[in-house]
């Protein structure tokens, strides 16, 4: 199959790089530019390289660099921003630094004669941000876009098909970004559009049905959209011979755990064991009050129950995992600091005896797996659900979990999910957090001492950054007036109006 290089030099934008090649139809994938090297490239047979954006110039010693060789293998390279510089110096052009000649946000490009700008007018907007940029071009390449302050915005040798341009043509603010990439691999990689994900559903069930024949497989569902999909994926394969375990901690949302076995049982006929385990985690959480300490209980506990399940069972050969693409890429690209530690329920079990993992989903990104999902026939509301944590509910109780909370926070997160969906608000993800804070109230003629609901709701992408959501006042206040008329004990609901950063989204 056809694929792709982003070799990484450490860009922000190296996935939305690959994203938007798959998008084209392409498959991408992403190598940490010391991880391969030009023979390692050659010998894998892609049909074009991109050089990513970084952060660095390429004359400080410490930026990374790369083989020049790779330059000659006869592949096609498109070099982006620091991508675009490390191309010109290591083919012999020259890169200036000059505060004067930075640019950053969207300006006016001006384009001229090259494949890379079929479909493209001649002056449209597109994002840059660089303080460096291609004075001379190499000898063999010739200018074929500038701005005002980048005398060239990008450059081509033909004969060698090399291509760099200085702005980012993978964000969304580059008005023609996706023609550009699709020029390159379409017009210069000569690309036919090979990825699809119709394709991918018929070869993985192809694939396993062959390899996983006579096997008897495990999978850890808990609802959510990557270990759901990869699921339905491998019953389409091997049918009985594969047996979910989902393990209700008790820390679920209202009505979230029926769901989950209704649409897995009855909609998809699939063996599944429903553990309810919610007494075993509420005694090993009682009294504890620390958010890691509460991950770690729970990450823990959740492959204990798996391993107790699997144990019953007899021999395991396979265990399946809903490991996805990004999970892959960052696994590879060394340690970012851990700001929470965020349990899936892929931490691996020590104690079952199985021969196998199978990782059905480890080549796609999220939309991708959506995609998949939406081929399968899973229920949209499933496929399109908002990321809940792994710890559920337990990161959305401030200080010690009790079941009357958590009973409380079921009630009033329901209900503000409710007045949401009602009012067709728009907003990423949204839900309740019982905090610890109880204050003075007046029902009726009594004085109450309640306890205090947050409402939640942000907007965001990628959620490493995130926008608290203007909500309407109307919808807040029917929410809040629903939770204080129904949910008996709180007295006070008040909204959360704090960004991604300086707040994470979740409490805890
Ligand atoms: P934070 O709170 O880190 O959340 O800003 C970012 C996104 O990640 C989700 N989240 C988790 N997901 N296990 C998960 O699987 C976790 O421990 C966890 N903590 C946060 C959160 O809901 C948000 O979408």
């Amino acid at each position: 199959m056809e694929k792709i290089l982003v070799l990484d030099f450490g860009g922000q934008y190296n996935q939305l790089i690959a994203r938007r090649v798959r998008e084209n139809h392409v498959y991408a994938e992403i190598k940490p530019f010391n991880k391969i090297t030009p023979e390692q490239i050659r010998a894998a047979g892609y049909s074009g390289i991109i050089f990513t954006g970084g952060p660095n110039s390429v004359y400080d010693p410490t930026s990374p660099h790369y083989d020049p060789a790779v330059l000659a293998l006869g592949i096609p390279i498109l070099g982006i921003c620091y991508g675009a510089q490390l191309m010109a110096y290591m083919a012999g052009g020259t890169v200036v630094s000059a505060e004067s000649g930075s640019e950053y946000g969207k300006t006016v490009v001006c384009t001229d004669g090259s494949v890379l700008w079929q479909d493209v007018p001649e002056r449209s907007v597109c994002w840059m941000s660089h303080t460096d940029h291609v004075e001379t071009p190499p000898k063999g390449f010739r200018v074929i876009a500038h701005t005002d302050k980048c005398p060239c915005a990008a450059m081509c040798d033909e004969k060698r098909k090399l291509y760099a341009v200085q702005f980012h043509p993978e964000v969304t603010h580059t008005e023609f970004g996706k023609d550009m990439l699709k020029n390159f691999l379409y017009g210069v990689c000569g690309c036919k559009g090979e990825w699809k994900m119709d394709d991918f559903v018929e070869r993985s069930i192809e694939k396993y049905r062959e390899k996983l024949a006579g096997k008897k497989v495990l999978l850890a569902l808990s609802g959510g959209v990557d270990s759901s999909v990869a699921a339905v994926l491998l019953h389409r394969a091997i049918g009985k011979n594969l047996t979910c375990v989902f393990v209700d901690h008790g820390l679920l949302r209202k009505g979230e755990g029926d769901f989950v076995e209704k649409t897995f049982r009855e909609g998809f006929n699939m063996n599944l064991i429903r553990v309810n385990a919610e007494e075993r985690f509420l005694s090993k959480l009682a009294g504890v009050t620390e958010p890691e300490q509460k991950r770690k209980i729970i990450g823990e506990e959740f492959i204990r129950v798996f391993e107790d399940e699997a144990k019953k069972l007899g021999k395991i050969h396979v265990l399946v995992q809903g490991t996805i693409y990004p999970d892959v890429i960052e696994s590879g690209a060394g340690d970012a600091s851990t700001i929470k530690s965020h349990h899936n329920v892929g931490g691996l079990p020590d104690r079952i005896a199985f021969d196998e993992i199978v990782e059905p989903l480890r080549d796609l990104f999220k939309d991708e797996v959506r995609e998949v999902g939406t081929k399968l026939g899973i229920p949209r509301e499933l496929v399109w659900r908002q990321p809940f944590p792994g710890p559920g509910l337990a990161v959305r109780i401030v200080g010690r979990i009790t079941r009357e909370k958590l009973d409380k926070l079921r009630q009033a997160d329901a209900i503000f999910r409710e007045e949401l969906e009602k009012a067709k608000v728009q907003s990423s993800q949204y839900f309740a957090v019982m905090t610890d804070l109880r204050s003075v109230g007046v029902m009726g003629d009594a004085r109450t001492y309640g306890e205090t609901i947050v409402l939640r709701a942000v907007t965001t992408d990628d959620f490493m950054t995130a926008e608290w959501t203007q909500l309407p006042y109307e919808v807040l206040g029917r929410a809040s007036s629903r939770i204080t008329n129904e949910v008996k004990g709180i007295s006070r609901v008040v909204y959360d109006v704090t960004s991604k950063p300086p707040a994470t989204v979740e409490w805890e």
